[in-house]
């Protein structure tokens, strides 16, 4: 009877609840792919480093504000453990500099001259689970698409030398997030 119920659910979310914990918020398809993930707009905001054009000779990577958000509860677990508990999803949320008038991408506002955060432009994602993402130290990493909304509705999995491999080369002591970075992760 339980298996009956399993796979219904299954043909009706399309979603392998099987190999997911219930207190993640890492939603897996049956083909694999990490569903978009919602929400996370209201979870803790950890940082927001940023990489503009103007500092990289006009073409960087990443020329947005990285917009970092963890759950309150895998964050508490980080300062307490220093390790992510199965089924943290991190999600790095891009949001362009605002209408850039030097060609530095920078503004002037009543604040001072600097850079201010424009539209939603793409999101990355990581995913902890040790079993599922073993091969690249317990972390699974996604894209969502690297450009304005609407995003991308899954991500399969994205390929080591894409993205794993620079977390794995730089920050594998610290559960292979760049903690440094985010004050609530890195004064614990
Ligand atoms: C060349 C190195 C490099 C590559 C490749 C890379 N990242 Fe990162 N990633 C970083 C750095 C550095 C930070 C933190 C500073 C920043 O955002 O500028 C970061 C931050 C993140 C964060 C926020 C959480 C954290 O670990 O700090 C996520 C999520 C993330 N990256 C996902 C991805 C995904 C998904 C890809 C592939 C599409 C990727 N990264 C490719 C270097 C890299």
């Amino acid at each position: 009877m339980a298996a009956v119920v399993v796979s219904l659910t299954i043909l009706f979310h399309g979603e392998s609840l099987l190999a997911q914990e219930k207190t993640s918020s890492a939603v897996f398809l049956a083909d694999g792919k990490l569903k978009l993930p919602t929400g996370f707009r209201n979870w803790v905001f950890v940082g927001g480093p940023l990489t503009p054009n103007g500092l990289n000779g006009g073409h960087a990577n990443f020329p947005e504000f990285h917009n970092v958000y963890v759950e309150a509860r895998n964050l508490k677990a980080y300062k307490e453990t220093g390790k992510f508990p199965k089924g943290t999803l991190i999600v790095k949320e891009l949001t362009l500099v605002l209408n850039p008038t030097f060609p530095d991408g920078s503004r002037t506002e009543p604040s001072g001259r600097g850079f201010f955060n424009g539209p939603f432009n793409g999101i990355d994602a990581t995913v902890e689970d040790s079993k599922r993402f073993a091969k690249t130290n317990g972390w699974g990493f996604f894209t969502f698409g690297h450009h304005a909304m609407p995003y991308a509705a899954s991500a399969a999995e994205a390929p080591v030398n894409e993205c794993a491999g620079c977390h794995m080369a730089n920050v594998a002591k610290t559960d292979m997030t760049w903690v440094q970075f985010y004050p609530l992760l890195r004064d614990k």
